[in-house]
């Protein structure tokens, strides 16, 4: 699969939020939205009005990341501003729930994401397999950008690549959390295809190559 770059506008200037959308535009796959409540996790990001400035000049899908209680509440919302890729944390909503965040998700047409922070084991995914649209890996604890990337991610990465592999499924991991070009090879390596990098593009000289060298690494 060919990987893809999900620039974090979390590190980008909200100053000039608007350069940096058109920016991504051109040179990243997905934009991803970092939503963060302050009590899922102790730090407050942005919301909806955020989200329906980006989605008006947005031309590549929008990836929200809800870091939130009750993420539920949200899909509606999210899914009336075009956003196309919805994820939610696994450990914010427990097992059962989660199964039936997924299908509203899925029913409101967009892909449906589960998420683990770094202290989740990889096997609580492998009973969504076939329920989940996509994967997200955080190599980092949720909360905030520019943390050091975790290297056991890697290995969670692999194994459930090798277990969605395994059932025939091919929902695409996606990693979060410190990514750079340094590990986007190990990362492309271990099975992910889409790559989450904010400091790592938007602390870039020039951010349009950094978001290619991530694209290309080896
Ligand atoms: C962390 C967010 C990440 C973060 C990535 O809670 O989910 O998307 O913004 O930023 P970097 O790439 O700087 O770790
Ligand atoms: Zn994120």
């Amino acid at each position: 699969m060919q990987l893809q770059v999900a620039p974090s506008i979390l590190s980008s200037d909200f100053a000039n939020l608007g350069r940096d959308i058109r920016m991504l535009n051109k040179a990243a796959d997905i934009i991803h939205l970092d939503v963060m409540d302050g009590t899922f996790v102790p730090n407050i990001s942005f919301g909806f009005p955020v989200i329906e400035a980006v989605a008006k000049i947005a031309r590549i899908p929008m990836d929200a990341h809800l870091m939130v209680v009750n993420p539920h509440k949200w899909f509606e919302r999210c899914a009336k501003l075009g956003v196309q890729m919805c994820s939610f944390h696994l450990e914010a909503v427990g097992a059962r729930k989660a199964a039936s965040n997924l299908k509203a998700i899925r029913a409101l047409g967009m892909k449906a994401g589960l998420v683990v922070n770094p202290d989740i084991p990889v096997e609580k995914l492998y009973p969504f397999i076939g329920k989940a649209d996509f994967f997200l890996i955080m190599s980092v604890f949720a909360g905030f950008g520019g943390q050091k990337f975790i290297y056991e991610s890697l290995d969670k990465v692999a194994a459930l690549k090798a277990e969605i592999d395994a059932r025939g499924d091919s929902a695409p991991i996606e990693v979060d959390g410190g990514v750079s070009a340094s590990n986007a090879g190990a990362l492309r390596e271990a099975g992910a295809s889409i790559l989450v990098a904010g400091s790592a593009v938007f602390k870039a000289e020039d951010p349009a190559a950094a978001i290619e060298a991530i694209r290309n690494a080896r």
